[in-house]
């Protein structure tokens, strides 16, 4: 049993929430942690020892196995600092296979000194069971260059699946990123932005959550967010028709959260009605 309200989002420690939640009844989680990287959130200190982030991420982590259906998926976003042995615990140690390492490849990152400029954050494909989880492809096929390019008569009409890679000419990326590529290009929510709310130093953009609860659940299923942030996770769970539930450690980003979260309209992704991204780059859907 669990006091736990589904679609409900909690002022609170993750791991605490989760211990609140019985044993295989999640469907999908995703988790944008904190990186450990000294960044200023309202409450949580983000500059621990290395060895104790990793033990926390372990602790969290294994939670998350836990509270995990047998055939449940846990998508991981994490910055280079710690992408190595977060992705050691969770194979090695925690029992998670990784279906995919997708590089998120940015625009607008921090400029840096003395140091490539970095432009992408790591997105880990975890399951529960090799053999058994949600994959949606037909949901975020695309279009395949057999298709588009050369008129291939043996091209699926259904498209491909998307796939990642290096790019030293970033003036050519609308060539190199299209959907029809490996990398997903998306850039990241700047100041500009409409669904930009301002509040929130890391908000992820709705169109990465977009793709990865598109694949890795179905309707009606259960999604579970341990560091809500601004709330984009929950938001886009309610827009696409999904069951969600999500913790945060501020009171004061939880309480603008559950503002933006009354403010989504359900079955409306961000991505169905508008033709082009809020950036001047091609959309992951489009
Ligand atoms: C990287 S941000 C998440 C950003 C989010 N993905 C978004 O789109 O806005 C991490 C968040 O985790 C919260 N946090 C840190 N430790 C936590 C904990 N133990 N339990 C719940 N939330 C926590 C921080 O306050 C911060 O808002």
């Amino acid at each position: 049993m669990t006091d736990m309200i589904w679609n409900t989002i909690y002022n609170c420690d993750c791991i605490e929430g989760m211990r609140r939640l019985p044993s295989g009844s999640v469907d999908l989680v995703f988790a944008d942690p904190p990186f450990n990287i000294g960044y200023d959130y309202d409450v949580y200190r983000d500059k621990l020892t290395d060895e104790d982030y990793w033990n926390w991420s372990k602790r969290w982590m294994a939670e998350v196995n836990r509270i995990l259906k047998p055939d449940g998926t846990f998508w991981l976003a994490i910055g280079d600092e710690h992408a190595a042995e977060l992705k050691v615990a969770a194979t090695r140690e925690i029992g998670f296979i990784c279906r995919s390492w997708v590089i998120w490849y940015y625009t607008f990152g921090v400029n840096c000194k003395h140091k490539f400029t970095r432009s992408h954050a790591h997105l880990f494909h975890f399951v529960k069971n090799a053999d058994q989880f949600t994959f949606n492809e037909e949901a975020i096929r695309i279009p395949s260059a057999r298709q588009l390019v050369y008129n291939d008569k043996r091209a699926n009409p259904k498209g491909r699946l998307p796939d990642d890679t290096w790019i030293l000419r970033p003036q050519e990326l609308e060539q190199e990123f299209g959907a029809d590529k490996d990398t997903w290009f998306v850039s990241r929510v700047c100041g500009t932005f409409k669904e930009r709310t301002g509040w929130h130093g890391c908000q992820m953009p709705e169109a990465i959550l977009e793709r990865i609860i598109t694949v890795s659940s179905s309707s009606n299923e259960k999604i579970l967010d341990p560091f809500l942030g601004s709330g984009t996770t929950v938001v886009v769970a309610k827009k696409l028709g999904r069951q969600f539930l999500g913790f945060e450690l501020s009171k004061e980003y939880w309480e603008q959260c559950q503002k933006r979260l009354d403010f989504a309209t359900k079955n409306v992704p961000k991505t169905a009605k508008t033709k082009k991204s809020t950036s001047e780059f091609p959309n992951l859907f489009e």
